[in-house]
């Protein structure tokens, strides 16, 4: 990624139809806007080399605990170090030590997410901001 994400979340999702319920919209939107700045700031620290975003990591209940996990994070350090860029995960809990495995540190232990008071008693996402830098 070489660009910051959008702040708006309305311009990468149909949040209107994704969340149907105003108040659910709502709070989706201002999570998303505090979700990107870690990356966003990653990103500008790049000076326009880009960074490698790890996401959307899931492996079939079925099929945990394999090596499936493992080896996919690690194609994508691999493609990290082929671009001499860093690699960022914003990870939950239980894929922490898979992740310190392939060589992601803590940044930001726990992510914050500022939706306001009255989305306060809302479930957030436990989220660990997560950097690798490139092996030459
Ligand atoms: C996280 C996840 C992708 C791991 O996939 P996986 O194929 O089971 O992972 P691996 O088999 O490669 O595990 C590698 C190591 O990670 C750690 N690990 C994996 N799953 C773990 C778990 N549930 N609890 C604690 N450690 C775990 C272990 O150290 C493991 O090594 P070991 O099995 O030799 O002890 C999988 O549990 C998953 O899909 N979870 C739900 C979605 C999710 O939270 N994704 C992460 C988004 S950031």
């Amino acid at each position: 990624m070489k660009e910051a994400p959008p702040a708006d979340l309305a311009q990468v999702e149909d949040v209107a139809a994704v969340w149907p319920d105003r108040g659910d919209r709502e709070f989706m939107t201002r999570l998303w806007r505090s979700y990107v700045v870690p990356r966003t700031q990653a990103i500008r620290e790049a000076q326009g080399r880009g960074v490698y975003i790890l996401e959307l990591l899931a492996v079939h209940p079925g099929c945990q605990r394999l090596g499936a996990g493992k080896a996919l994070v690690q194609w994508g350090t691999r493609a990290a170090d082929e671009q001499g860029v860093k690699a960022i995960v914003e990870g939950t809990p239980v894929a922490r030590r898979l992740y310190e495995q392939c060589g992601l540190r803590a940044q930001i232990e726990e992510m914050q997410f500022d939706v306001g008071d009255e989305f306060a008693g809302r479930k957030m996402p436990k989220l660990t901001f997560m950097v690798r830098e490139p092996k030459s």
